[in-house]
């Protein structure tokens, strides 16, 4: 697997899994905030890769992923967004810039068929990633899985999504509108007509309802955080909820 963490893949019965290890050098547990945040996207309706949290010795512990790229013996077909995107990461020189875009990604997914549904849930997760702080958020973290079943390419369950541990990130890592970058209620909704969101009023409606969900659902899962962990998302939380929604 690639990625710049250790990791290992397990076949548990049928099921496929990517194991990742926290590492001594770790100022927090990154393994425990990557579940945390896992479950919250999904607490909050967003669909999130599957994982369980394993706790070892001392603060060190490890996250198990459920692969969206296996089923059982089979594979999947996954094309990462980078790909989609023709983007390389890390960026080569600044002619890359740009192709890197939560926007252009949404255009990428109604050019290869996946549904509405999929562009909107793009903008969610774009929304949840500004408002816990997830600022790798690089193309590589984001991809497609082609679903025999429906005979479509849908975007892949939400994985590595998780939080700067340092401060907190003002701008993400991929543009959430053209040219621009910053966590601010305006440039989350500038580009809204091409995630699908054609109206202003549906943009700012579906960014208020999202904000929301979030919200809601910090409170089904902050104990699966540690304390220091759910103090500093509780305090982005609501500096970021002020911020978008006013
Ligand atoms: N649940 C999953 N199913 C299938 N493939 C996955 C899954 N999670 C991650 N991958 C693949 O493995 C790669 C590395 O995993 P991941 O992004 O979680 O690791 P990382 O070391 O934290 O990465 P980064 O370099 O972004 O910090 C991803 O870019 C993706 O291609
Ligand atoms: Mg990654």
């Amino acid at each position: 697997m690639g990625g710049a963490r250790p990791k290992a893949t397990i076949q548990d019965g049928t099921q496929c899994w990517i194991v990742k290890p926290g590492l001594p050098t770790d100022a927090t547990d990154l393994e425990l905030l990557e579940h945390g945040t896992q479950q919250w996207g999904r607490a909050a309706g967003m669909r999130f890769a599957q994982t369980v949290h394993h706790p070892i010795a001392g603060a060190r512990s490890a996250v198990r992923v459920l692969r969206f790229d296996r089923d059982g013996e089979k594979r999947i077909m996954a094309v990462s967004a980078a790909t989609l995107l023709q983007a390389q990461f890390p960026a080569p020189d600044t002619s890359d810039a740009g192709r890197a875009s939560y926007p252009r990604l949404a255009e990428e997914l109604r050019r290869i068929g996946a549904p509405a549904e999929d562009c909107f849930e793009l903008y969610d997760r774009m929304v949840f990633n500004a408002i816990v702080g997830n600022d790798d958020d690089h193309p590589r973290n984001h991809a497609v899985i082609y679903r025999h079943d429906e005979r479509r390419w849908r975007l892949a369950p939400a994985f590595d999504v998780v939080p700067s541990a340092d401060d907190t990130p003002t701008r993400l890592f991929m543009q959430v509108s053209t040219g621009r970058y910053d966590i601010t209620r305006e440039s989350l909704l500038a580009d809204h007509r091409r995630f699908g969101l054609l109206m202003r009023s549906q943009a700012e409606s579906r960014l208020a309802e999202t904000v929301a969900r979030i919200e809601a659902a910090f409170a089904d899962v902050r104990t699966i955080f540690n304390g220091e962990q759910q103090k500093l998302m509780h305090a982005r939380l609501i500096k970021a909820s002020a911020l978008l929604t006013s």
